[in-house]
């Protein structure tokens, strides 16, 4: 009985290093691009709420919301000159923006915890008309988490801001997620998320970067600055991507990133991965998860 309990603790501890190991993996691309600042954290939201919302069980939620985290963390193959154009990209440029994909499943490949994010990093952005890539699979082909995180990245990248543009307001980027279903997004999923924003649910989440934390502005780069969870008062937050220093302050109870008109030095700006917000991520799905049956037939001895 005592060993049995040990071995329980043993593979609890051991699957969230697992856990861990990977979401820092796909930090790599947040850290690399200061304009997606946010951007795991949101589509890891978003794609629970839309799994809830489709009526997935808590386990799938939180599968399809790990998904969601992890999808994009094939883009650390991506050149940086291409990843962070300003602007369209040539033919070419897309290119190789579309082995992302690709490279995240090879990136996953080994991993115990393969199974349950491989779809949402090899096929979100498959389409159900069949334009997507890497593949171009139909609609039947389509695995369900693949389709709730390739709608809630779009809607995301849709609401975010960028160099060369400002983010949409919600309304419109639903517009264009009603006129594609079927065709770029699944139908009944599409029209689901659109529910999900007349029911005002969404506002929550679009331009922050943690639960109840919005994304503040930096005047040279607009809403991009992240503000953790655990900062405090005259702590000091940089803007990634101008290097501006900023100071913060409490403003009735919140705080407030205050530019003080210097820049950062390389040492400020060095990237650095949210282990907080990993930690609470881990947290609110590792119970979830079918992490015993994933262990038990990979787990090296
Ligand atoms: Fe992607």
């Amino acid at each position: 009985m005592f060993w049995k309990r040990k071995q329980t603790n043993d593979d609890s501890v051991y699957a969230r290093k697992l856990m861990q190991s990977l979401l820092a993996m796909a930090w790599f691309v947040e850290a690399r691009d200061p304009y997606t600042g946010g951007h795991l954290w949101r589509v890891a939201r978003l794609s629970r709420l839309l799994a809830d919302a489709a009526g997935m069980s808590a386990a799938e939620s939180a599968q399809i919301s790990l998904g969601g985290f992890l999808h994009d963390l094939g883009k650390v193959g991506v050149p940086d000159e291409i990843l962070r154009k300003p602007g369209k990209l040539t033919d070419e440029e897309y290119d190789h923006i579309k082995t992302h994909p690709r490279i995240g499943l090879r990136m996953l490949a080994g991993h115990p915890l393969k199974p349950l994010a491989e779809y949402a990093v090899g096929m979100h952005h498959e389409r159900p008309d069949g334009k997507g890539y890497p593949s171009g699979l139909s609609a039947d082909k389509i695995p369900l988490e693949a389709r709730i995180v390739g709608i809630c990245d779009a809607f995301d990248a849709m609401t975010s801001h960028r160099p060369y543009r400002a983010g949409m307001p919600i309304e419109k980027a639903l517009g264009i997620i009603r006129a594609e279903a079927g065709k770029q997004f699944d139908e009944a999923l599409a029209l689901r998320f659109v529910d999900l924003g007349k029911e005002g649910v969404l506002e929550e989440v679009v331009g922050h970067s943690d639960e109840g934390i919005p994304l503040q502005n930096c005047p040279m780069c607009g809403p991009t600055l992240v503000v953790r969870r655990e900062q405090k008062k005259g702590e000091a937050v940089f803007c990634r991507n101008c290097g501006g220093a900023f100071e913060l302050k409490l403003d009735e109870a919140r705080l407030i990133a205050i530019p003080t008109g210097e820049a950062g030095t390389p040492a400020d700006l060095e990237p650095e991965a949210d282990h907080a917000l990993i930690e609470r991520t881990i947290e609110q799905m590792v119970d979830l998860l079918p992490l015993n049956h994933l262990l038990h037939h990979s787990k090296p001895e």
